[in-house]
């Protein structure tokens, strides 16, 4: 089993993110620690390569991977029991994404729904890296062998495009190379969506804060976002079912559920017959518990450039060694001489 995730390192983490993703990586690495007593099960990433499809200015982008780094480690990765390392130190995946170009085919990135979304209208204006951008991601991950990746629902398609890559190429070129990931992604916290609209999800590209908590927001921040959510006038029901048809509602359960590992059935048991101004302030004050802990870890390490620096490089060493014995194989597959 191997484990594998990224995260684009652009502006803050957010509650889906944390949710939807960082909090598996944690639990994850928790239980291989146990299960197989290594320290390189795990490998989880900042997609900084992946980043360069939204303009940033120099010093910003180096200052986002630091600053991804110490979020990561302040909810939990921990650099000494994970490979924790950004793209651009480990130069084999440009080289293995350059490679599976040649097997992943124009017809199946015209349907990737992320790049219709983040395109928009102006497809013609968006660069090729946006376009090629799953290839890169197939890349990342066929690159370690992994066998697991947890993500969130937003990324189900790309791993599913993953898998056809690989078989693709093993088939065409009569090897056994890659090995077919699986994506991990638990149902309930699959796809947490914006305090303000819930039937989009929470993202760092809603131009409105109010959508979305930060991990960087402090307690206040938290307990007005909450407060000023949408939600209905209605009382929440006995059984999670009967929150059809009501989104904010259904998110903002899912959510508190999610936080205190419940079903929202037993949310909704525990708060039947109540409204949201009862429900909200317990919803705010299990996220104000849960992420301050996170918060105060990540101002202690953000500023520390130089320990930041020093252990993306050590992940980016323990990387490189894993996966070029997987590119090795891909340029002689291809009759590729070096
Ligand atoms: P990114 O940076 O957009 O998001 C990081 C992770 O957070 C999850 N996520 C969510 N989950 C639930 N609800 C939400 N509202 C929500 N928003 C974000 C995402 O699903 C993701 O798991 N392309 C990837 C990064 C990547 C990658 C990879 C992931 C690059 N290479 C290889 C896995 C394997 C991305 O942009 O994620």
């Amino acid at each position: 089993m191997r484990v594998l995730s990224g995260i684009q390192p652009t502006g803050n983490l957010h509650l889906g993110n944390y949710l939807g993703a960082i909090r598996n990586w944690v639990k994850m690495q928790d239980e291989m620690d146990v299960a197989t007593d290594s320290g390189s099960a795990c490998f989880f990433f900042l997609a900084d390569l992946h980043s360069i499809t939204v303009h940033e200015e120099r010093d910003t982008r180096i200052r986002n991977v630091r600053e991804m780094a110490a979020a990561l480690i302040a909810c939990g990765i921990d650099p000494d029991r994970s490979v924790l390392f950004n793209q651009a130190r480990v130069p084999a995946h440009a080289e293995l994404a350059w490679l599976l170009n040649g097997t992943a085919r124009i017809g199946w990135l015209n349907r990737m729904t992320q790049f219709k979304d983040k395109a928009g209208k102006n497809r013609e204006g968006a660069s090729v890296g946006l376009f090629v951008y799953p290839v890169l991601q197939a890349a990342d991950v066929l690159l370690y062998q992994a066998t697991h990746v947890p993500v969130g629902e937003d990324q189900k398609q790309h791993l599913e495009l993953t898998r056809d890559i690989a078989v693709k190429f093993n088939t065409d070129f009569g090897v056994e190379l890659f090995t077919l990931p699986e994506p991990y992604i638990p149902k309930e916290s699959a796809r947490i969506m914006g305090l303000r609209d819930g039937s989009a999800k929470m993202s760092k590209s809603d131009p409105s804060d109010m959508s979305r908590i930060n991990l960087t927001d402090d307690d206040d921040t938290i307990t007005q976002k909450v407060r000023k959510a949408k939600s209905d006038q209605e009382m929440l029901p006995e059984q999670a079912a009967d929150l059809a048809g009501r989104p904010e509602a259904l998110n903002l359960v899912g959510i508190y559920a999610t936080l205190t590992e419940q079903t929202p059935d037993a949310v909704c048991g525990q708060f039947a017959g109540q409204g949201f101004g009862a429900f909200k302030p317990a919803l705010a004050e299990v996220l104000v518990e849960t992420l301050r802990p996170i918060r105060e870890r990540f101002i202690a390490l953000k500023d520390d450039d130089a320990a930041l620096d020093a252990l993306l490089v050590k992940g980016a060493q323990k990387a490189r060694a894993v996966a070029q014995p997987t590119l090795d194989g891909a340029y002689a597959a291809l009759g590729l001489l070096r």
